[in-house]
């Protein structure tokens, strides 16, 4: 029986050189793949060694014993460098699950999904609720002059509402608009009634505690046509408020003063935490301020061309971060801009 025992060494040869030419720099499914191959080719059941065994069979039993020990030497030393290849080339990956190194029980890895900033959520909230009352949405710049943020809104210089706006400047003509209401001035200059439009975006005053930050978001809307009344802004308004928070709040107009409307209000809901009876929230008082509001004074009509014997209009400006504050039950505005995951992933 020669010839099985030169069978069995030249095998053991084969193998060995075969598992030296498995490289290294091979990525590590490639590397799993020609594992894999090998396994099957030589230790795999239906493989080269085992026909060998199975031949075992047909030797004479007194060949046998010796025979079958070195068979099982030869088979032994090639699992061992199997395994020490695998573990070369495949690390623990190797380890864990043996054949071919894929640990198939691991959970998979998925990418993290983004989403939209709870002030963007709001934003496009607000937004397409005025949409759907027939408002057309206007975008105007951030870096303003004066004449928009203050003179064509009826505050001119030296007047002691400018304080009240706590303003960046650019130059001393341009600065970062402090409310979105100059949008008002540049959609009238530039277009005649009726007019109902929406104006989103970001405002600048300088000011930060809990409840200010020196960056906000604010949406402007106004409505100008022939017999516009105050009771069309409450009927917006109220319908607005209903479809942000879900359910019929009682609104509130306070007595308020803006150099660009008259008569002005302030505008509070009765509190989505307490429902009007007291909380910590409202401060015990029932309501929570919401916007600002009013008729648009004729003096800002003249400015732009409008006869204010014909025309008369509304407007309103609500600042975004708030309404989400009372939406969402959260008490520092801060928050919105620390860029926390935890906060974050919540909305
Ligand atoms: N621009 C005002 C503010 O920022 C809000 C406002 C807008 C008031 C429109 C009346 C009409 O405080």
């Amino acid at each position: 029986m020669k010839i099985m025992e030169q069978e069995l060494l030249r095998l053991q040869n084969e193998a060995r050189q075969q598992l030296e030419l498995l490289a290294k720099d091979d990525t590590l499914s490639m590397a799993q793949q020609q594992l894999e191959d090998f396994r099957i080719r030589y230790l795999g059941r239906k493989g080269l060694f085992g026909t060998i065994m199975r031949e075992l069979g047909t030797v004479s039993a007194d060949e046998r014993p010796r025979l079958g020990q070195l068979a099982n030497t030869v088979k032994s030393e090639i699992e061992k460098l199997f395994a020490e290849k695998q573990a070369e080339l495949c690390g623990n990956a190797g380890e864990k699950k043996g054949r071919g190194g894929i640990d198939i029980s691991l959970p998979g890895r998925y990418p993290e999904r983004g989403r939209l900033h709870p002030v963007t959520q709001i934003m496009n909230e607000v937004c397409s609720i005025f949409e759907s009352l027939g408002f057309s949405v206007a975008e105007g710049p951030d870096v303003e002059h004066d004449h928009y943020n203050f003179e064509a809104l009826n505050i001119p210089a030296h007047h002691p509402a400018r304080d009240m706006h706590d303003t960046f400047y650019v130059s001393e003509s341009i600065l970062l608009r402090t409310h979105t209401s100059p949008m008002q001035a540049r959609i009238m200059e530039s277009q005649q009634p009726p007019l109902r439009v929406i104006a989103p975006g970001k405002v600048y005053r300088c000011d930060s505690d809990i409840t200010h930050t020196p960056m906000f978001h604010q949406v402007e809307g106004f409505l100008v046509d022939t017999q516009v009344s105050f009771a069309d802004l409450k009927g917006i308004l109220t319908v607005f408020t209903q479809k942000m928070f879900d359910k019929e709040l009682a609104l509130r107009f306070r007595p308020s003063f803006f150099p660009f409307t008259e008569p002005s209000a302030e505008v509070d809901i009765a509190c989505v935490i307490c429902g009007g009876k007291g909380c910590r929230v409202c401060k015990q008082t029932g309501w929570l301020e919401i916007l600002g509001a009013g008729m648009i004074d004729p003096e800002v009509f003249k400015m732009v061309g409008y006869d204010p014997e014909i025309y008369s209009g509304f407007a309103f400006g609500l600042g975004i971060e708030r309404i989400a504050m009372l939406k969402y039950g959260i008490n520092d505005i801060r928050l919105y801009y620390e860029n926390d995951l935890r906060f974050l992933s919540q909305f």
